[in-house]
């Protein structure tokens, strides 16, 4: 059974009939870009072919029952009507109280419906299956209740809601990716004027995610001590983000700053360029030149910015060591645990499960997941 089949089944189940509406959202890896989204700056990431999947049939009253094959069939609701309260019993549904409220909060009118949900991003990977599964729950309450909201606004208020309603105070970059990200490319997304250009991944270049399953730890608390030391050298310098500063200014005023607050700064007007130059040469072929940069990406997140973890540096260790020059490997995503994202000719990939099946292991004690992705269309009614 694919994922659409298990979720009609679901919905069946719970109530009785076929769902009348499908809709879908994809997660996504990151390239090259990382934590530069909420420094007004530049990320690389594309939409995969993992996804979360709504079915839903709309009610004659204002509520919202939701059930998600996820969290065993759970089933909660609220009422349209009345505050939405968030939820301690089924935590998972303040994703969709959250882009409820927000909905409502912008004056968008919304129907009461049948929803059931299922996913295979998978959880806490850093792969976003939060973000996907605000967009998703997004597109479908816009759409159930003919409301016509751009798949940019609906990113944006995924985003608000977690933000304000789960307390992330992540960037833009995840939402924005699954909700218009396009198949076949990444996107080159400037995260202060939201503007996006699709960059071709090139012919016969495989993406791999590898997942270390490293529990991810304070990675809430780690994330926002970050936000907040960019923003205090932003401050220091007197310009809205660190997307405003130079390598040359850093480096002249490296005085001023102690040696944390410097490093991070680094990290981020590094990784900009860096970013920048990979949407160059990505589309041109060039996988030694991407190679290059997402090694100094990774050791830039290892070093300056201290997001990584020893099972992490292994993995990529390993893979380096598979692929040589001919392609790049990396950290993606948040942070502290998570996956690691290849970019290599597709003739490694079977050298590279090979190297982390016999190695990984044995080095950390940990197993990890292989998913080999393509790079996939972004939010979408299933017909
Ligand atoms: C998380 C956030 C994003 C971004 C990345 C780091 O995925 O949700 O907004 O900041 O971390 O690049």
């Amino acid at each position: 059974m694919d994922i659409k089949q298990q979720l009609t089944h679901l919905f069946e189940s719970k109530w009785g009939a076929k769902p009348e509406h499908f809709y879908q959202a994809p997660g996504r890896v990151n390239l090259i870009g990382e934590h530069t989204d909420y420094n007004d700056g530049f990320v690389l990431p594309c939409a995969i072919n993992h996804q979360t999947m709504i079915a839903a049939t709309p009610r004659d009253d204002q509520k919202l029952v939701v059930t998600t094959a996820n969290f065993d069939g759970q089933i909660t609701e609220f009422d349209l009507e009345l505050p939405i309260q968030s939820s301690t019993e089924a935590s998972w549904s303040n994703y969709i109280r959250g882009v409820a409220t927000v909905l409502l909060e912008r004056s968008k009118p919304l129907r009461g419906a049948n929803i059931a949900i299922i996913g295979n991003v998978p959880q806490g990977a850093g792969l976003s299956s939060s973000a996907c599964l605000e967009v998703c729950t997004g597109l479908a309450l816009s759409r159930l209740a003919g409301v016509d909201v751009s798949l940019k606004d609906l990113a944006l208020i995924g985003q608000e809601a977690e933000n304000n309603y789960v307390g992330v105070n992540c960037g833009i970059m995840d939402q924005m990716v699954s909700a218009c990200g396009e198949d076949g490319h990444a996107m080159l997304l400037d995260c202060r004027s939201l503007e996006t250009r699709s960059v071709k991944i090139p012919e016969g270049a495989a993406i791999v995610i590898i997942n270390s399953n490293k529990k991810r730890g304070l990675v809430d608390s780690e994330y926002n001590t970050r936000r907040q030391q960019c923003e205090a050298v932003a401050r220091h310098f007197d310009v809205k983000a660190l997307r405003d500063v130079s390598v040359e200014m850093l480096e002249a005023h490296r005085d001023e700053l102690d040696e944390v607050s410097y490093c991070r700064a680094r990290h981020v007007i590094t990784e900009n360029s860096r970013t920048l130059e990979a949407a160059k040469v990505m589309p041109e072929g060039n996988l030694k030149r991407m190679g290059v940069l997402m090694a100094e990406s990774h050791a830039s997140m290892r070093d300056d910015f201290e997001i990584t973890v020893p099972a992490i540096d292994t993995i990529v260790e390993l893979v380096k060591g598979v692929i040589g020059e001919d392609g790049g490997v990396r950290m993606t995503g948040g942070g502290f645990g998570g996956c690691v994202v290849s970019l290599t000719p597709a003739d490694k990939v079977t050298a590279i499960k090979q190297a982390i099946a016999s190695d990984y292991e044995k080095q950390t004690g940990l197993k990890a997941d292989i998913y080999v992705c393509k790079a996939s269309q972004g939010a979408s009614s299933i017909t």
